[in-house]
């Protein structure tokens, strides 16, 4: 399996930019924004993984910010929206505050032994919300790090959040499945 320097390395840079844009699967799919923007709500959004900002349009420039590891993406999403906030960080740098810590197919690209930190960043939020397709079975040897949403279930509960809403979604495009969760603490 990849390691934390690999997995920098896959998305910096030109090549890591061209995984994403145009990507492979059509935006938007499957008719998600408006449920995006229903789990995300109207607070603070921070968009960690934001890649060259193709889900930040669902939101308003004033709410939102989106981050990111590859400076590439970063720098096309800034000419594409240019209203909007876009930052470059570090693998281990601090997150912007925000209301709301929106994952959109980025948790899967994070080795297991990173995971907790990723989530300890979260730290400020009142809510996360991962969209991916949740499956350990689709997991490739050397290639993604998916898992279950039960896997996931443990690994927020560590940092006290807990699972609050959970829905998946049949989809046009592989693996057909796409699962929408949100984490909270229960304070809203
Ligand atoms: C599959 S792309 C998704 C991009 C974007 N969310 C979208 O749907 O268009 C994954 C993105 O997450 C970024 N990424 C991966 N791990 C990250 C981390 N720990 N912190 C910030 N960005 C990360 C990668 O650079 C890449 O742009």
């Amino acid at each position: 399996m990849m390691n934390k320097q690999q997995v920098i390395a896959k998305w910096s840079g030109e090549k890591g930019k061209r995984l994403v844009y145009p990507g492979s699967v059509v935006w938007p799919d499957d008719d998600c924004v408006s449920l995006i923007q229903k789990m995300c709500g109207s607070g603070s959004i921070c968009e960690v993984g934001c890649g060259t900002g193709r889900v930040a349009s669902a939101f308003q420039p004033q709410q939102y910010v989106g981050v990111d590891i590859n400076e590439t993406a970063i720098q096309k999403a800034k000419e594409d929206l240019p209203s909007h906030s876009f930052r470059v960080i570090d693998w281990d740098d601090d997150l912007p505050e925000a209301d709301v810590y929106l994952f959109y197919t980025v948790l899967l690209h994070c080795p297991d032994e990173e995971l907790s930190a990723v989530i300890g960043r979260c730290l400020r939020g009142k809510r996360v919300v991962v969209f991916e397709s949740m499956s350990h079975k689709s997991r490739q040897i050397g290639n993604e790090f998916q898992r279950d949403l039960e896997q996931y279930e443990a690994a927020f509960l560590i940092h006290g959040w807990r699972l609050c809403y959970h829905k998946r979604l049949l989809s046009n495009y592989f693996p057909h499945f796409r699962d929408y969760a949100i984490f909270g603490k229960g304070e809203e």
